[in-house]
């Protein structure tokens, strides 16, 4: 599975990762209240097209915003609603959504027999396995959630308070399995098909979900799960043109730029690693959006995807 990442896993990355054989892939977290406002990103963020099923991630720390958020979610195509309780962001966890439900185990459950009262669709629940060191609940919450109807259950290895830091325990998720018999994806700095099979081993969980490493190679979930080859540097070069201009079209240029920078910068780190800081920099602030794509897919071409090579082994 893609792990949904704001401000990553947009519809084109989505699409791309789908189409290269992603088992699931997931939105960037829509808030739930913001989403009932009307605001235009979670409208963005919502849309899917293509992409069977369509599961859509909420954020929130209200039951009545989350259970609303839902239905409009339901109504609008989402063919699975997946709660946010993972998230470290202090803006995320100020306002006591993402990871700091886990915090009140109680204040959680409310949000979750929220959404599943408000759907038909299943509901599924992504989360850390605690807080902090002292606080391990991940195996009462997702009992509880399992309990309350919640379908899939994916744990990221890692506390709220070691935000990314650290390494993932992946044997830590294991107490989740051994209290839940609804499927769980075991998620935290899988990046080789090697990573996969030791987490799944580690943990007993049923999937794998993977995000920081599919950054400049939407294929690789694909690419692990045995769905799809490692592409290689031509069709490198391609899949990142084709890239860019779904960025551009979904967001109109000026917004599409600003995407399209992040993306190429993880493309060139990758599988341009040779270029010259400078060249590089010139092709990350370039306004021509012409220019700026036929340099990084010039560079792409000519390097290699050793990358992809070395994870294969
Ligand atoms: C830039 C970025 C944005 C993220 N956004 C979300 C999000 O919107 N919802 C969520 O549940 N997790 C989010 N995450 C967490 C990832 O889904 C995942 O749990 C985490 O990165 C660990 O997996 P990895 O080691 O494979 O990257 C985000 C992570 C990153 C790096």
């Amino acid at each position: 599975m893609l792990a949904p990442m704001s401000g990553v896993t947009d519809l084109p990355f989505r699409q791309l990762a789908w189409r290269f054989g992603a088992g699931l892939v997931v939105t960037e977290m829509v808030a739930s209240r913001e989403l009932v406002g009307n605001a235009s990103e979670s409208w963005s963020r919502l849309k899917s097209s293509g992409i069977d099923p369509h599961m859509v991630q909420l954020a929130g720390r209200e039951a009545h915003w989350m259970g609303e958020a839902a239905k409009i979610a339901a109504d609008n195509g989402a063919d699975v609603i997946d709660i946010n309780m993972g998230c470290p962001a202090k803006k995320v966890t100020g306002g006591y959504s993402g990871s700091a439900l886990m915090r009140d185990p109680d204040h959680a459950l409310s949000l979750i027999e929220a959404t599943v009262n408000a759907v038909d669709v299943p509901v599924t629940l992504k989360m850390r396995l605690g807080w902090d060191e002292n606080s391990i609940n991940a195996p009462l919450i997702a009992k509880r959630a399992q309990d309350a109807g919640v379908q899939m259950i994916t744990i990221h290895g890692r506390t709220r308070m070691q935000f990314y830091n650290g390494v993932a325990d992946w044997d830590a998720i294991r107490a989740v399995r051994d209290v839940i018999t609804v499927p769980l994806v075991a998620n935290g700095d899988v990046a080789t098909r090697d990573d996969a099979n030791e987490i799944l081993r580690r943990s007993g969980a049923d999937a794998v979900m993977i995000g920081r490493s599919s950054q400049g190679r939407p294929w690789h979930a694909g690419v692990l799960a045995g769905a799809a080859e490692h592409p290689d540097a031509a069709e490198i070069a391609d899949i990142v043109a084709e890239h860019y201009g779904m960025m551009l079209e979904f967001y109109g240029t000026d917004i599409g730029l600003r995407h399209a920078r992040k993306h190429l910068g993880w493309y060139l780190g990758r599988f341009a690693p040779q270029m010259a800081a400078q060249e590089k920099a010139a092709i990350m602030t370039s306004t021509d959006p012409t220019t700026a794509l036929s340099a990084a897919v010039a560079a792409i071409a000519a390097g290699s995807s050793r990358d992809e090579e070395k994870d294969a082994a």
